[in-house]
């Protein structure tokens, strides 16, 4: 939390995005017995699965055990979660109709179970690592209302952007209410930071960017972070860097493609700066790992406001013993 705020630290604090899920044997012995949504919509399973990775690997965050896609619920859109594909969306929102008939209703009466997961977290945690709340941004949840499905350039979202632009600030005035709501409601249920995750924006060029989604975002921050820190999530939006280091968050979470000491000199010096190894990485042999993770602490020491992180989710196929190795050489390396 004191790197959030750019306060000085005892060492330097590690969570990995994905940490709560298929890499650790553990989450997948809990799938044998339950649906990930039934995981996710249980609160006692959600805690369960949320504190697996703080128990296992010693890291300094809990992320809580949900989707980007549950807030979903507030608008009144049913959704999938297919296993190896992602989310589905059966009636995707395409007209002007849809986005009329989309309900706004409170995240606490919509999606109780998220906030009582956290709930037994705080009481879980104590003050022994900090608890992480999260929501899709609007701009990666309005890319799977329009498209339904998982895709590569989710072109029927854009065409909408660009060709329907009275609709599609529609949808993300709908999104950011939505939002909003979702994470204030997550921070009085006792998360001590929230971040937001704008999966797909790197679709996106910076003009777009700027007049599509930006106000939004920072809309968003605007409103919470009086209340706790906010990490901003993307990824391949090196193009960006400087526009969404004026977002508003705290902090910046980058992918792989930006060095740290870049960002360093493009962010503001009271904004943060969270990531970035290569997720993939963590797949070569330890010295490897060794020597990308020891280069970007070189690169953080210049300056407070440094989380260590994947530059994006830990991918299945990563042995957690090494996740693990990583924290211990994070921390003893600062
Ligand atoms: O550490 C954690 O695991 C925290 C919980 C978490 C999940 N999803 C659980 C999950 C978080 C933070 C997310 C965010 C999320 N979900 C994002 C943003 C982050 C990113 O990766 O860019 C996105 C785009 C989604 C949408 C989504 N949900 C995808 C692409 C998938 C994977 C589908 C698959 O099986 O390949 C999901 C499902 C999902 N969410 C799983 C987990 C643990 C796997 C479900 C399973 O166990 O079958």
């Amino acid at each position: 939390m004191a790197a959030a705020r750019c306060q000085p630290v005892d060492q330097t604090p590690v969570w990995f995005m994905r940490q709560a899920g298929r890499c650790l044997p553990e989450y997948r012995a809990m799938r044998q017995q339950h649906s990930f949504m039934d995981m996710a919509t249980t609160p006692e399973l959600a805690a369960e699965a949320t504190l697996l990775p703080v128990d296992l690997l010693g890291v300094d965050a809990a992320v809580l055990f949900a989707d980007i896609m549950l807030p979903l619920a507030s608008l009144g859109v049913p959704f999938e979660i297919r296993p190896g594909v992602g989310p589905v969306i059966p009636a995707p929102i395409r007209t002007r109709e849809d986005i009329a008939r989309l309900e706004i209703r409170p995240a606490k009466e919509a999606t109780p179970y998220v906030m009582q997961a956290l709930g037994i977290l705080r009481e879980r945690l104590g003050d022994r690592t900090a608890l992480l709340g999260f929501a899709g941004a609007p701009f990666t949840l309005a890319c799977y209302l329009i498209e339904g499905k998982p895709s590569r350039e989710f072109p029927r979202a854009k065409a909408m952007l660009y060709g329907e632009p009275e609709l599609w600030h529609a949808l993300m005035e709908r999104l950011t209410a939505v939002t909003v709501d979702y994470l204030l409601a997550q921070v009085i249920a006792g998360a001590d930071a929230v971040q937001l995750f704008d999966s797909w924006l790197g679709l996106l060029d910076l003009d777009t960017f700027r007049h599509a989604v930006l106000p939004y975002t920072q809309r968003i921050f605007a409103v919470v972070n009086p209340h706790a820190p906010t990490i901003h999530f993307s990824t391949g939006t090196d193009t960006l860097l400087e526009d969404i280091g004026q977002s508003g968050c705290h902090v910046v979470s980058l992918d792989w493609r930006t060095r740290i000491s870049s960002a360093q000199s493009r962010l503001p010096e009271q904004v943060a700066i969270q990531g970035n190894l290569d997720p993939t990485l963590m797949l070569a042999p330890w010295p490897v790992i060794e020597r990308a993770a020891g280069s970007l602490l070189n690169q953080a020491r210049n300056r407070p406001g440094y989380i260590f992180n994947l530059g994006h989710g830990i991918i299945p196929e990563t042995d957690p013993a090494k996740l693990a190795k990583l924290v211990t050489l994070v921390h003893h390396a600062t």
